[in-house]
């Protein structure tokens, strides 16, 4: 096999992953019917949901990516003509209007500044105008470093009848996460984030009244892969009957279950009290020297916060040193904030005081 650097990943994710996580993978490979490894998936099931903080019986890891997980909310719910208004504050919230407008929906954009979160009067607003049947928004902005907070979402979808879906890929075992208290009804993850496991899975949760939609259809799910009755069939155990729908990424499931059990271990509370402090130590580390942070205290996603970088500086050049002189991954701006700032996350394991010090002291010399 080809010799792999050790790397700090310390950018958007990945983020580095544990050795119990690591050698999971490496396991003996089960059958995906095979009773012991549908335990394991029904584990996974049960401790997602402690984490998405939802009672929802549909709350699984889609075969894929976190886009993946995108794409099996929205494909599901939304049938051609679609009214969906989607809060667009970074590149998360444009991927989610392109790919509902790939679907066939009519999609309304609601625009707001990069680094900025919105608040429920103006969602109430603009679904006064959109009448939508699905409302998207962004928890965790990983292009920004915002924290969007769901606070009057949820009343200000059921007063239009529609649906609310959150992206949770950056929250999701970083920051609070409850969907069911949000009244969220479609919700995504990524495992590659603060679940800290490698990428190829992508929790999702579908509430009883997303269900019910996808059920009042007109047309039929225009995937197979994604449709989560199709899907269902296999990884719902309740009737004692499952049928094959498609090959379960047997060692990925292993790694999940793993990452979990370090989740469970740490507790939730914990866990979030930890990447607060790793962003605040990294704020006050970017302090000395003379960095500041994009985002307003109060909307900063811990898991990856946004630095300002200072005109003149080739930011690129700084971020390959740092790659190759030192092993240290960060991520760079996109969109309009290309060349504006840096992006940095703590993530699971890596939110800590040793990864703050250790990339201070790398770009101290550097900038
Ligand atoms: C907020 C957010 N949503 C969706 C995605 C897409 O996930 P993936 O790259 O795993 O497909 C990402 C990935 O970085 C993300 O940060």
């Amino acid at each position: 096999m080809t010799a792999i650097p050790d790397r700090l990943l310390l950018g958007p994710g990945p983020c580095n992953v544990s050795a119990p996580v690591r050698e999971a993978m490496a396991a003996p490979l089960l059958g995906h019917l095979d009773p012991d490894f549908l335990a394991i998936v029904e584990h996974v099931k049960a401790s997602l949901r402690t984490l998405f903080g939802t009672s929802n019986a549909v709350t699984f890891p889609v075969s894929g990516t976190g886009s993946a997980g995108m794409e099996a909310c929205l494909v599901n719910v939304i049938e051609p003509g679609d009214s969906v208004l989607v809060v667009v504050q970074g590149v998360f919230g444009l991927r989610l209007a392109n790919l509902a407008e790939r679907y066939g929906a009519t999609v309304h954009r609601l625009e707001i500044p990069w680094g900025t979160a919105l608040d429920a009067a103006a969602l109430a607003a603009a679904a006064k105008q959109a009448r939508p049947r699905l409302i998207c928004a962004v928890n965790g902005e990983t292009s920004t470093g915002v924290y969007q907070r769901f606070d009057g979402f949820a009343e200000v979808a059921r007063e239009h009848n529609a649906l609310l879906l959150a992206d949770c890929v950056t929250s999701l075992a970083g920051m609070p996460v409850a969907i069911d208290d949000w009244g969220v009804d479609l919700v995504y993850s990524g495992t590659q984030k603060c679940l800290a496991c490698p990428p190829g899975l992508a929790p999702v949760s579908f509430s009883q009244r997303a269900l019910d939609r996808v059920a009042a259809r007109r047309n039929p799910v225009p995937s197979f892969y994604l449709d989560v009755g199709e899907v269902m069939k296999y990884l719902d155990g309740s009737s004692g009957a499952r049928a094959y729908h498609h090959t379960a990424p047997i060692s990925m499931i292993y790694a999940l279950d793993a990452a979990l059990a370090e989740i469970e271990a740490e507790g939730l509370s914990a866990r979030y009290a930890r990447h607060a402090a790793a962003a605040q130590a990294l704020i006050a580390g970017l302090g000395t020297l003379g960095l500041e942070p994009l985002v307003a205290e109060a909307d900063r996603l811990h898991p990856l916060t946004t630095v300002k970088l200072p005109p003149g500086i080739d930011e690129a050049a700084i971020r390959s040193a740092l790659l190759t002189q030192h092993g240290i991954e960060i991520g760079a701006g996109l969109g309009p904030l290309a060349g504006q700032v840096w992006r940095i996350g703590l993530m699971g394991g890596n939110a800590c005081q040793h990864s703050v010090d250790t990339l201070i002291a790398a770009l101290r010399p550097l900038l």
